[in-house]
C-alpha cells in the first residue's frame, strides 16, 4: 500500500503509510503545517481511531478492510467561493470507481458528496480547506471508501463486499481513485466546468423526484432541482424554489 503508483501522473507519488492514527484529514493538515508536504501526497491508514465525518460527526470503519485516506492538494487556480467545484470531481471519480468495481447501475451521489449504491452509503468525503486571500490555497480531501467490510452498525451503509460478495485489492481501488480525481481535477483546471457541472447533476440522488425532506425542524414534500454556484441545494416546495446548505436540510424518504 506504502509503494508510490505509477499510472497517475500527480497524486501518490508521495504515500505516507500509517498502520494507526487519529485521522488522516488531522495528520494531513499537520504534516502540511509543519513540513513541505508535495502536492498529491497521500496519507493512508488501516486503521482511524479518531475519524472525523461531515456535520462534526464520526467515522469508524473496521481496520484493514477499507480505505480511509486523505489527499493533499494545492487548488490555487479556484476562488473560494468555488470550492464547491472541488465537491464536485471528488464525488464523481469516487462514484465513477464504485460503479467500476460493482458494476451496479444504481451508485448515485447524495447531495453534496455522499456516494449510494441504491438507498445505501458506500462512501464518504470530508473535504478541510485553508485559504490564502481570495485563494484555496491548501486543501485536505479525506476520503472514506467501504471496500471489504461485511456488517456495519448501520442499516443505511454497504460496501464492494457487500454489493458483490468480492473482496477487492485495496491498492487496485486506490489506484483508480487517484486515476479518476486526476482526471476530473485536470478537466476541472482546463475550463471543463460546465461539463462537471452537468455530469454532477446528471448522478444526483432524488433530483427531479418528489420526497420527504426536512428543514428548519419541519418535513416537508420537495423536489430537487439542482444545485446553486455556490453548491446550495435547491428545492422546489408548494411551486417555489429554495436554496439551503449542508446544515439546513436532511433527507427524510
Ligand atoms: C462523511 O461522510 O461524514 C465524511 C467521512 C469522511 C471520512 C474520511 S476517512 C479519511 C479521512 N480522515 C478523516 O478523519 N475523515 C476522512
Amino acid at each position: 500500500m506504502h509503494k508510490i503508483f505509477a499510472k497517475p501522473l500527480f497524486l501518490g507519488k508521495h504515500i505516507v503509510y500509517l498502520p494507526e492514527c487519529q485521522s488522516t484529514n488531522e495528520i494531513a493538515s499537520k504534516m502540511a503545517a509543519t513540513s513541505e508536504l508535495l502536492e498529491g501526497s497521500v496519507i493512508i491508514t488501516d486503521k482511524q481511531t479518531d475519524g472525523r465525518g461531515q456535520r462534526g460527526n464520526t467515522w469508524v470503519t473496521e481496520a484493514g478492510k477499507n480505505l480511509t485516506f486523505s489527499l493533499f492538494l494545492k487548488p490555487s487556480f479556484l476562488k473560494i467561493s468555488e470550492q464547491f467545484n472541488m465537491t464536485m470531481i471528488i464525488s464523481l471519480a469516487v462514484r465513477e470507481v464504485f460503479e467500476k468495481f460493482s458494476h451496479s447501475s444504481q451508485v448515485q451521489i447524495k447531495w453534496p458528496n455522499d456516494v449510494y449504491i441504491a438507498d445505501r452509503k458506500c462512501a464518504g468525503i470530508l473535504i478541510e480547506n485553508s485559504l490564502k486571500g481570495n485563494k484555496l490555497e491548501e486543501m485536505v480531501v479525506g476520503i472514506g471508501m467501504n471496500i471489504n467490510q461485511g456488517n456495519f452498525h448501520v442499516s443505511q451503509a454497504t460496501s464492494l463486499f457487500g454489493e458483490t460478495g468480492a473482496e477487492f485489492e485495496l491498492r487496485d481501488v486506490l489506484e483508480e481513485t487517484l486515476i479518476a480525481i486526476e482526471k476530473y481535477y485536470l478537466q476541472l483546471k482546463n475550463s471543463g466546468l460546465h461539463a462537471i457541472r452537468s455530469n454532477y447533476l446528471s448522478k444526483l440522488m432524488w433530483k427531479d423526484e418528489w420526497h420527504i425532506f426536512e428543514a428548519a425542524g419541519k418535513a416537508f414534500n420537495g423536489k430537487i432541482l439542482g444545485v446553486d454556484q455556490i453548491g446550495r441545494l435547491i428545492v422546489e416546495k408548494d411551486k417555489n424554489q429554495y436554496a439551503f446548505d449542508i446544515k439546513e436540510i436532511s433527507f427524510l424518504k
